[in-house]
């Protein structure tokens, strides 16, 4: 197991950190379609279509060729919903880490580096929702490279972004992540997070099934609005 060090973001990680980022996202995509097909709402509307198909054209084949185009189709709009979140990200704070994160109040942003080698990541920034911004800061963007999972390194990533809130004497630590980040979901709840809700970020991902869950951890002590 290589040892890791956690640091600050500097210049030269541009390029790693969007590329650890972005792969950490769209691996969820395959995850995303499995579940949109175990669905009881895709099955009867595959149902619905099947037969449908089958009695307008009075052909199985046609109705299965209707299904399998469905099925493509339906990937296609799952997997945009990774790939518009990947690249809705590299368009806006991940275009300049450093003014994003390092430039910019209450924020930060780390690797995690192994050997000169960049294998994970994690930002903290005020959340969007002003009710949140008085008392709590948002962890987000966290990504570890495949080979380098398993030894903690998410953690470590966590702890730091723990410490900063709790320094900086914010009362919480909010964050989202989706339904098929499984591996997430339990990182954060090892790390004292709580589901606090469950939503469809947009109209297609209703229809797909597709849900993001927001957690927050209560730092104790913390319960007054940090100074300004
Ligand atoms: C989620 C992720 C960051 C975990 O990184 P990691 O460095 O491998 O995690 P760690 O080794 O620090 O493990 C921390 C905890 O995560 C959970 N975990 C990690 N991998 C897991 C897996 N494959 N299945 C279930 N739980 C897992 C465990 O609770 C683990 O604690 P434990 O070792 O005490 O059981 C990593 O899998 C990843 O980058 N995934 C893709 C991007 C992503 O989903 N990011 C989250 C954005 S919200």
């Amino acid at each position: 197991m290589a040892s890791y060090r956690i640091r600050q973001y500097r210049e030269q990680d541009y390029e790693a950190v969007r590329s650890v980022f972005a792969r950490g996202i769209l691996e969820h995509a395959p995850a995303g379609y499995r579940t949109f097909l175990r669905s009881a709402r895709a099955q009867l509307a595959l149902l619905i279509l099947f037969v449908g198909v089958r009695a307008a054209a009075g052909s199985w084949v046609l109705g299965l060729g209707a299904v399998a185009v469905a099925l493509v189709a339906s990937w296609i709009q799952v997997r945009s919903l990774s790939t518009t979140y990947v690249q809705q990200a590299l368009s806006t704070d991940l275009l300049d880490v450093s003014t994003s994160y390092l430039r910019a109040p209450n924020s930060c942003f780390w690797v995690a580096e192994v050997k000169g080698t960049v294998v994970g990541m994690v930002a903290v920034s005020p959340p969007e929702d002003p009710a949140e911004r008085e008392v709590a800061l948002e962890l987000k963007r966290m990504s570890v490279s495949k080979d380098y999972r398993g030894q903690g390194i998410s953690k470590a990533l966590c702890g730091e972004v723990l410490r900063f809130a709790r320094a900086r004497g914010f009362g919480a630590v909010v964050l989202s992540t989706s339904m098929v980040q499984v591996a997430a979901q339990r990182l954060y709840e090892g790390q004292g997070f709580r589901k606090v809700g469950a939503s469809s970020p947009s109209l297609l991902a209703a229809v797909l099934c597709f849900q993001v869950y927001r957690y927050r951890c209560d730092l104790p002590g913390r319960t007054t609005a940090p100074p300004r």
